[in-house]
């Protein structure tokens, strides 16, 4: 069966936790699965603009012995109305796994489902799994070096958006305690909602309850690529998350050395001050070099346990 890596809550821990131990082994110049994408190819789609997902991915390729493979999709026909189905078809006859930055869930779960290859989810309205394997890798290096994140507290303040929600995920299955301060209006979707009832996330609204004694404050920029209306960040929305700011006040109820994250990019002075962004706890640089090990696991991953491809059997 191929094997594909769309969300993290498709993921049992004893995965998710091998993953991150075969990125670990990777970023330490351990060489696992050194050749998993020798001769094969990777083809990547972006529907939306990205940095440090097609470098990090592209890297991560050449680095495992693959060639990448770069697409916007409005420069291909799926960009004219050729079906998601029918690119799938043939992408799976010509590359070996298929990397996608999209916007609904059902394209991706489309391309899945007709590709014979593995695909794996580069970000999507809902989610954005491959980031937060990344962020739950550097808080392992920070703060649970074996993977046991039991005890520790992560906050989210904001916008209750697709790094919240893989965040949601990841929590679930890593076990470890999250509370999201969320306006109302822009919290997950229900049936994330229906995901923390029974578990140690909360939903809160208060700030810096959530912040109060955290172990990791994580945000995001409040203008998704997915928001109706694009990049808008309105004035209204603008006054809704104001009060969510990661500032040196929140910073202050935190645990002593608590950490800082963002997924990046970011927008000093929005969703958090430059002061948190650019000061001592913050680990946004550790956060994104992490993107290209843990996306290297996740494809050796995709690989090795079901990615025949188009160029012959996993490696
Ligand atoms: N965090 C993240 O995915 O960045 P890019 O949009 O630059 O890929
Ligand atoms: N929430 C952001 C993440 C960007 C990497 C977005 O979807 O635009």
């Amino acid at each position: 069966m191929t094997c594909h890596f769309l969300d993290i809550a498709d993921h049992d821990n004893a995965t998710l936790t091998a993953i991150l131990a075969d990125a670990d082994a990777m970023k330490s110049g351990g060489k696992p699965h050194a050749d998993v994408l020798a001769g094969k190819t990777v083809a990547m789609i972006f529907e939306k603009p990205s940095t440090r997902t097609r470098v990090s991915f592209e890297v991560g390729i050449h680095q495992l012995g693959g060639t990448p493979l770069v697409m916007r999709s409005e420069e291909m026909q799926l960009g004219r109305g050729e079906t998601v189905a029918d690119t799938a078809r043939v992408l799976s006859g010509y590359v070996d796994a298929i990397m996608i930055r999209t916007s609904r869930h059902e394209i991706l779960t489309e391309l899945a489902s007709y590709a014979s290859v593995p695909v794996i989810n580069g970000l999507k309205d809902r989610s954005h799994p491959c980031h937060v394997m990344a962020d739950v890798k550097t808080m392992a290096e920070l703060k649970a070096p074996h993977h046991d994140f039991s005890g520790l507290k992560v906050a989210w303040l904001g916008d209750g958006n697709n790094v919240a929600a893989s965040w949601i995920e990841a929590a679930r299955i890593m076990d470890f305690n999250l509370d999201l301060a969320v306006p109302s209006a822009l919290a997950p979707d229900d049936d994330l909602m229906d995901m923390v009832n029974g578990t140690s996330i909360r939903v809160v609204d208060d700030p810096m309850t959530a912040a109060s004694d955290a172990d990791v404050i994580v945000t995001d920029t409040w203008s998704s690529m997915g928001m109706p209306g694009g990049y808008s960040n309105s004035g209204d929305r603008q006054e809704l998350l104001r009060r969510y700011q990661v500032n040196d006040a929140v910073m202050a109820v935190t645990k002593a050395g608590s950490v800082f994250m963002h997924c990046l990019p970011v927008y000093r002075g929005q969703e958090a001050t430059a002061e948190v962004v650019d000061g001592p706890q913050s680990v946004i640089w550790q956060e994104a070099e992490n993107r290209l090990h843990v996306q290297k696991a996740i494809m050796a991953f995709c690989m090795i346990n079901g990615g025949t491809g188009a160029t012959g059997a996993g490696a």
